[in-house]
């Protein structure tokens, strides 16, 4: 008996350009861009800052939180993630866009981590998450679900019975 090669095949649209997007998702980038500005990372010198999009409209920013004891900072996405689910318990997350200043001071994108990527899949059990992702090259990648960037994943579903 031999084992049978199988594949999985993840869908994404791309946009050449910021002026290809929709005005909302555009609205939500310019929100991700204000956050980079302000995130505190006085040791990566690497910006990161996120925006979401609640179903109720409103949008909330965050940004990587650095500190000294490294383990102790905390990513932008979780930042923007734990900022909106503490804030508006009900709230169903609908949008999700991150972006990055580099560390010559150079507007990039970035692609979430896999502990951002696990909590993204928390806040999807009972709705999409969309995620616009920048590139490196400047086109953004939209993904209809957060649950697309983690295949396989673990989940509240691994933990029943
Ligand atoms: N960082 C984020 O904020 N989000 C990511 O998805 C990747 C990495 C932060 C963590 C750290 O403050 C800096 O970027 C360098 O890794």
């Amino acid at each position: 008996m031999t084992g049978k090669t199988k594949s999985i095949n993840i869908n994404y649209t791309e946009y050449d350009s910021f002026e290809d997007l929709t005005k909302q998702w555009q609205n939500l980038v310019k929100k991700a861009e204000e956050a980079c500005e302000t995130a505190y990372a006085p040791y990566s010198h690497f910006k990161v800052g996120a925006a979401l999009e609640l179903e109720n409209g409103t949008i909330i920013k965050g940004n990587n939180q650095e500190n000294a004891a490294y383990p102790s900072g905390l990513c932008a996405e979780r930042v923007a993630l734990f900022t909106a689910h503490s804030q508006y318990p009900d709230q169903k997350i609908k949008k999700l866009t991150i972006c990055a200043i580099n560390n010559e001071n150079k507007k990039t994108g970035v692609s979430p981590c896999g502990g951002c990527r696990q909590v993204m899949v928390e806040f999807s059990k009972e709705n999409n998450i969309e995620v616009l992702l920048k590139t490196k090259e400047g086109k953004f990648h939209l993904f209809n679900s957060a649950l697309d960037l983690v295949p396989f994943n673990f989940n509240k579903k691994n933990l029943d019975g």
